[in-house]
């Protein structure tokens, strides 16, 4: 009985590790954290895209982070416009990957930061 146990234990251990795991993986943050955030001074690289400055391979990581965020739900708010919002934000980045007329324009348009934030980040604790 005393092995029996043991394994419960251990598989629940395991199971609460895995959890953790994925809590940890949040490719909405982690595209935040690459495109729209830079130390203090310098530019983020969404400013840098929309100014034609960014260089070509952060644009297409970029574009591989928004489409990793299509899958996952954001802290609040409805899941199918959360899904509009990064579907627009990708054909845009798409469009300035592929050098489209108007695409830096279409970019900035998309990458509204209140426009989604309101809606589904959630507030800061205290807040
Ligand atoms: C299409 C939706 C969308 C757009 C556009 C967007 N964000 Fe976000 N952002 C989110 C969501 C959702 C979160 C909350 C993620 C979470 O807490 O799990 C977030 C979180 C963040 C965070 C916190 C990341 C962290 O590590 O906790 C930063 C910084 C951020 N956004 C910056 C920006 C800036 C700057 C812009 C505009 C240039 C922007 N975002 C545009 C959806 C968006």
């Amino acid at each position: 009985m005393k092995s029996r146990f043991l394994t419960v234990t251990v598989i629940a251990a395991v199971a609460t590790t895995i959890a953790f795991a994925v809590e940890e993986t949040n490719p909405i943050k982690d595209a935040m954290k690459f495109a729209h955030k830079a130390p203090q001074g310098e530019k983020k690289l969404s400013d840098k895209i929309v100014d034609g400055t960014a260089p070509e391979a952060d644009v297409k990581k970029t574009l591989d982070l928004y489409k990793a965020m299509l899958d996952t739900k954001p802290p609040k708010g409805d899941q199918a416009a959360y899904k509009v919002k990064v579907e627009k934000l990708i054909a845009a980045t798409e469009e300035v990957v592929e050098k489209k007329p108007d695409a830096t324009a279409h970019y900035k348009d998309a990458v509204n930061c209140k426009a989604c934030h309101s809606e589904h980040k959630s507030a800061p604790p205290g807040k």
